[in-house]
């Protein structure tokens, strides 16, 4: 190609270093010019919404803990990981992670799409003693998780989110104490709430409204995870044309 052979290039050390450079810079530009576009390359899907202010908590929770180190969040489109996990993960699912929570590493299975699968009770007794309900695991005991919640400064954090593109209004911020409570206490009336954060669910894990614990937290994270996207709604081919 251009009258160079390969002897004459392999010997001309700038002439290697300015084609391979030219070579890198073509794979480079491949991968990165479609990033300025990214607003058209996540698919639009309905029902992404930002966390709640007890999801939020609990997903600070998750990370406090290092639950990533043993699962990850990410249900890849291969046909095993379709059959028991559920739907593949989409871009938009993890479009208001800071950081995202895909991990690397699945000691345990992903955790992407278990919200739902079992109920707080479960959640409560597998988080406090695993062994009590699988008796094979070897997943850690999380038993301290029922001291009181110190979510002082769960405005801020709202608010500090927003500076990076999460969407929280200033209504969710001014009311992001309140609306916590809502969502811990299910006698409580929840209705302001749940008008501002679709398909969010009351959860007292440990069925004492008196107390707000890390444990009903990092179960309103769980139970809320894969299932804010109804897929009976989404078809393969509405997500190839958006
Ligand atoms: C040392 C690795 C390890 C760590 C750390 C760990 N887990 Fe697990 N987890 C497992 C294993 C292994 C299983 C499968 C056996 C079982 O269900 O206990 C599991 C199962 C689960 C399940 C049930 C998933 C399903 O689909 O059945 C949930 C929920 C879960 N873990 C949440 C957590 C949370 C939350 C944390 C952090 C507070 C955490 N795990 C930390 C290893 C771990």
């Amino acid at each position: 190609m251009f009258g160079f052979s390969q002897a004459k290039i392999e010997r001309n050390l700038i002439l290697l270093g300015i084609l391979t450079l030219i070579t890198i810079s073509i794979g480079g530009l491949v991968q990165i010019i479609p990033l300025f576009a990214v607003e058209q390359t996540i698919e639009r899907v309905g029902g992404i919404r930002p966390y709640t202010p007890l999801e939020l908590a609990g997903r600070d929770i998750y990370v406090r803990e290092g639950c990533y180190t043993c699962h990850s969040q990410m249900v890849r489109p291969f046909r095993d990981e379709r059959e028991r996990y559920g739907h593949y993960s989409l871009a938009a699912e993890s479009m208001y992670d800071h950081p995202f929570q895909w991990g690397s590493k699945r000691t345990g299975p992903d955790l992407a799409r278990v919200g739902g699968r079992y109920s707080d009770e479960w959640q409560v007794l597998h988080l406090r003693d695993p062994r009590s309900v699988v008796p094979a695991s070897i997943m850690p005991a999380y038993g301290f998780l029922d001291r009181a919640l110190d979510y002082r400064g769960i405005a801020d954090r709202m608010a500090t989110l927003r500076a990076v593109g999460v969407p929280y209004t200033d209504e969710m911020v001014a009311n992001a104490r309140a609306d916590l409570e809502a969502q811990a206490r299910p006698e409580s009336d929840g209705s302001g709430f749940a008008g501002r954060y679709a398909r969010a669910r009351q959860v007292d894990a440990d069925a004492d409204p008196a107390r707000i614990t890390e444990m009903d937290a990092l179960v309103a994270y769980l139970q809320m995870l894969g299932t804010l996207v109804d897929f009976s709604e989404v078809t393969p081919q509405q997500l190839r044309q958006q």
